[in-house]
């Protein structure tokens, strides 16, 4: 058996094994497919992962750059109390209305709010206008501008701050140092800022299933860096 078919039925057998998930994502996920959206969405493994660590910090704010048709945002606002907020930036109009619609069905309108535009803009005028700062941080949008989202996010993190940040490991491409795909330039510019950055504690963690090979860091914000 190819270690590829491993993977998937590994993935499979955890998902049924282990992990619960609210019905609504399962039609959440038809429409996506109905609408025709690329499936990119993180993992159902990692999807809880960050469900559970918005538990575990109790988020009440949170920031998603890449919204998609609203996975990762509903497995944030889920974990989250009626007081909870998750700001999802979007940049595909289409994207981010099957993602209104499926946060409606699952009855969490009131603690989402999805941005269209581009991520970009709209971090600056939220670091602009002070928002923030955010528990919970998720970075999963495109990988060519993955460091200036990072500086931006500290700029509205507090001290206990998670940024979660995926496709860290881009099936190992980020070993390639003489790479001139703007993704893996990108990614590994990430990961020279994390290098020199000391306010924070990190870790990537190395990832394989449905979705290839990949990883995904995790990162603590150890000061108070709110702009
Ligand atoms: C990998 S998907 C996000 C998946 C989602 N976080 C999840 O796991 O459910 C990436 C999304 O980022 C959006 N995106 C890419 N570049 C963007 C940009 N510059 N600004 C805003 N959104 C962007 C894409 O349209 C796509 O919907």
């Amino acid at each position: 058996m190819k270690y590829e078919e491993t993977w998937n039925e590994v993935e499979e057998y955890i998902s049924r094994k282990v992990i619960r998930e609210p019905p609504y994502m399962e039609s959440a996920l038809k429409r996506s497919i109905n609408s025709g959206i690329p499936q990119i969405s993180v993992p159902v493994t990692e999807g809880k992962l960050i469900n559970i660590m918005a538990k575990a910090i109790n988020a009440k704010k949170a920031l998603e750059i890449g919204v998609l048709w609203g996975y990762g945002t509903m497995n944030i606002a889920s974990a989250m109390g009626n007081d909870g907020m998750v700001t999802g930036l979007e940049r595909v109009e289409k994207h981010a209305e099957i993602a209104r619609q499926n946060i409606k069905e699952a009855g969490l309108e009131s603690r989402v709010e999805i941005r269209t535009g581009d991520a970009m803009e709209s971090l600056i005028s939220m670091r602009d206008s002070r928002e923030g700062p955010f528990d919970l941080i998720f970075i999963d949008a495109d990988k060519g501008p993955y460091a200036d989202y990072f500086r931006i996010c500290l700029d509205l993190s507090h001290q206990g701050t998670i940024i979660f940040v995926d496709n860290m490991v881009w099936r190992g491409r980020i070993i390639e140092s003489d790479s001139t795909d703007e993704d893996v330039i990108g990614i590994r510019r990430l990961y020279d800022e994390l290098e020199k950055q000391d306010g924070i504690d990190a870790t990537v963690i190395q990832s394989v299933g449905s979705k290839g090979y990949d990883g995904f860091a995790v990162i603590r914000v150890l000061r108070d860096t709110h702009k």
